[in-house]
Formats: structure tokens, sequence, C-alpha cells
């Protein structure tokens, strides 16, 4: 028998505790020993769990329990997340997270620290919920150079989007149905501002390219300026909006790595992923694109990849798998204004001749886009491909002109 410990009973831990019960004959079979759970912690009562006996408010119980060989911490956010897990670690036992959060921002500590003391710290279900795109990375595509590595990495925000696309949903309405569905964040901000998607990438990129890469070096756009107007836009251009996490090797070695939305062509791999679904495209020189795909957010495909987690450290007790990246400075980023892009703009205009001939001599060839009902005081154009800081400055020109910039969004190369 192997004893855990679960930290942590929101809806993954309590999917985590789930499985765990209800797939107990199962997990028996495929280490050929019962996975038994000793502790829950968690601040709040829950007299009719049938684990009730189980639950404690206190870590300690945990950390001091020598029976306890893995805990999976799922409580989310950094503190007391941190704490708790480099105490578990430096007491020899092994961590499994969900907490995308802790391992963006600590990731190259908690991995050093998993070393020095013969621990695993693994962390699958941190991106791409259900999804298995960690240990595939770093086991199965591990012969590969991997180039670029992009995908819709938020549920919420793809739900939001895809039921704006799909069914003319206000956003509003569309963020609250993926609160109730328990998709969203505690804070939905974090979700619709794009710092959850920032902390995946980042975790992805450290992966990839073997040097922690923190989310504050990286720049990050959410989904809230998105207008309905500016999908039908992008549906007239054979396209559809995907709020995405990329990151790209370039030849001298940076990273070019962003969050934002982007106009994605319909004949991507990535535009028919929708509502919580995420996909995940990585690019390897061997193997050419490879593609993810699953549920993304949610209580039992979440906490399916944290029991995997806990199983995989139940197989490997007393030795370490190799999962490690170094730390990482922004030296390792190219600045945001010297990313390349092409970028869809809709604009005011008084006259539409007069604003597509000034677009057309400050960008050069746009292609100007339309759709039956859209609005004649507006311009929508997509420009060529050059730097942001090219777009900001000729923006500053349109502007200049008294022709404000309603809109401006990538349009992605995926
Ligand atoms: N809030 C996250 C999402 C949960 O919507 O993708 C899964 O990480």
């Amino acid at each position: 028998m192997v004893s855990v410990a679960i930290m942590g009973h929101g809806v993954v831990g309590s999917g985590v505790a789930e499985i765990l019960t209800t797939h107990k004959k199962k997990l028996f079979a495929s280490i050929g020993e019962e996975v038994y759970i000793k502790h829950i912690l968690d601040l709040r009562e829950f007299p009719d769990s049938p684990l009730a006996d189980r639950f404690t408010k206190n870590f300690d119980d945990i950390l001091n329990d020598v029976e306890v060989e893995v805990v999976a911490e799922v409580m989310g956010g950094i503190n007391p997340a941190y704490d708790y897990t480099k105490k578990l670690l430096k007491a020899g036992k092994s961590v499994v997270t969900s907490n995308k959060e802790l391992v963006a921002a600590k990731g190259a500590e908690l991995l050093a620290i998993a070393k020095e003391n013969n621990a695993n710290f693994l962390f699958e279900a941190s991106v791409g919920g259900g999804i298995p795109i960690i240990r595939p990375m770093h086991q199965c595509l591990v012969a590969n150079n991997v180039k670029e590595v992009a995908g819709i990495l938020n549920g919420t925000t793809n739900f939001i989007l895809t039921k704006m696309i799909a069914e003319g949903m206000d956003f509003d309405e569309a963020l609250k149905l993926a609160q109730d569905l328990g998709f969203a964040e505690r804070n939905p901000e974090a979700d619709v501002e794009g710092h959850d998607a920032c902390r995946k990438i980042c975790i992805l990129a450290s992966l990839a390219f073997g040097k922690h890469v923190y989310p504050d070096n990286v720049h990050t756009e959410g989904i809230t300026k998105i207008t309905l107007e500016d999908v039908k836009y992008a549906a007239s251009f054979k396209s559809v909006i995907k709020l995405i996490g990329k990151v790209k090797v370039l030849d001298n070695g940076k990273m070019d790595i962003l969050v934002a939305p982007m106009l994605i062509s319909k004949k991507s791999q990535l535009a028919n992923i929708d509502y919580e679904f995420n996909g995940i495209m990585v690019r390897g020189d061997c193997t050419g694109d490879v593609v993810f795909y699953g549920k993304g957010a949610g209580k039992l495909p979440t906490a399916s990849a944290v029991v995997a987690d806990i199983i995989d450290c139940c197989k490997h007790l007393k030795t370490r798998k190799y999962l490690y990246w170094a730390d990482g400075t922004s030296e390792n980023i190219l600045p945001y204004n010297e990313s390349e892009t092409a970028v869809y703009l809709r604009l005011s205009a008084v006259d539409r001749e007069t604003v597509i001939n000034k677009a057309k001599e400050i960008f050069g060839e746009v292609t100007v886009i339309t759709y039956e009902g859209a609005n004649p005081n507006e311009v929508a154009v997509a420009t060529p491909v050059m730097t942001i800081q090219d777009v900001e400055s000729k923006v500053a020109l349109l502007e200049n002109d008294n022709i404000n910039v309603l809109s401006k969004i990538r349009i992605g190369d995926l």
C-alpha cells in the first residue's frame, strides 16, 4: 500500500479523491498495490464526505507522517502552496501539482529541490487539463529539437469565445456560465486577461528549451476587448479569433513568446478547437507538427492528470524521473516590439474611401475586410507582416489623421 495525501478539496482536489476512490481497482492493477488516501488538507469542513475521517486543517500532519510518500498539491495560488511543496520535497516526499501559477513562478527552484532530495516533482495537470502534454514533451518527443509550441491553453476563454462566435452570446453571460461549470479560476481575471495561458506557455517553453521562462517577461493580452464585430469581420476573413499562447525559438537562440488573441485561419488545426477544449501544437524537427487535443479544464479531466502523476510517483518511489530545467532570465526572450506579425485593424471611418487610401499609404498592401451588415462608418483591414514596433508607429500615424483604431488583433500564422 502507498499512502498519499491531498492538499486542497476544491474542484480539482475533490476530483482527485473521487477518482482514487472510484477507480481503486483499476489503479491497483496498474501498480500492484493500493493507493490509500491518508490525509486531505482543507480549512473547510466536509462532514458528509465518505472520507470525512481523513480531513485535517494542519499541514504538519502530512509533513510529519513518514508513511505518506506522495502528496498532491491542488490548492492553487503561490502561498502557502510554495512553502508546503518546498518542505515536502525537502522531507523526501514526492509532490504532484495542478498549480500552473506555482510551476510558472517557482518551477526551476522546485525541480532543483526535488533533484537534491531524490524526490519527484510532477505537474502534468498544470497545462492542458486532461490532455497529456508534459510527459509526451519530455519523454516521447525527446529526440526532437522543438522549434515552436503554440496552442489554445485556457478553457475558460475558449469557452467564452466559442459562445460569442457560435451563439452570439454576450461576454459576461458566457463568463458566468464558465464559472458555473467550474472552468474559471477563483479570480477569473487570470483567465480573461491571459495570465493563466501565460503561465502555461511559460511552463511549455521552459520544458521545450530547458531554461525557466518567467511570466513577467512575457507579453500577455487577454480577450476583454474582443467584440462581436471583430468576430464577424474575422469570419468574413475565413478566420476565427482564439486566445493563443505561442513560443518559437529564433535562429539567434532567443524565444519569441507571447499570449494574445489572434485571427486564425479556419484551415488551421487550432481553428476548430471549441468550448473548454484545449489544443496544443508542438513542432519538432523530426516529427513535424504533433497536435494534442482534449478537455483543458474541469474537475475530472484535470484530476485524471493529477492521479496519473500520483501513480507515476508510486511507480518511482525509489528513483527520480529526469524532469528538469535550469533557471532563466529575460535575456533569453525577444523584446516584444521586435516580434513580427500581420494585424487586423478596425478603424473609424467618416469616409471609407479616404480611410482605405490612408491605410494603404501607411501600411502598404492591405486587404480590406467587410461583411454584410457591417457598420458603414468603419473600415477593417489586414496589414502585411511587420514588427510590432512598426505596427505601433503606423497606428500612431493613423491616429494623427483622426482615424480611431477600434480594434487591433494579431493575425496568426498557425
Ligand atoms: N481556468 C483554467 C482554464 C483551468 O480555464 O483553462 C484549467 O487550467
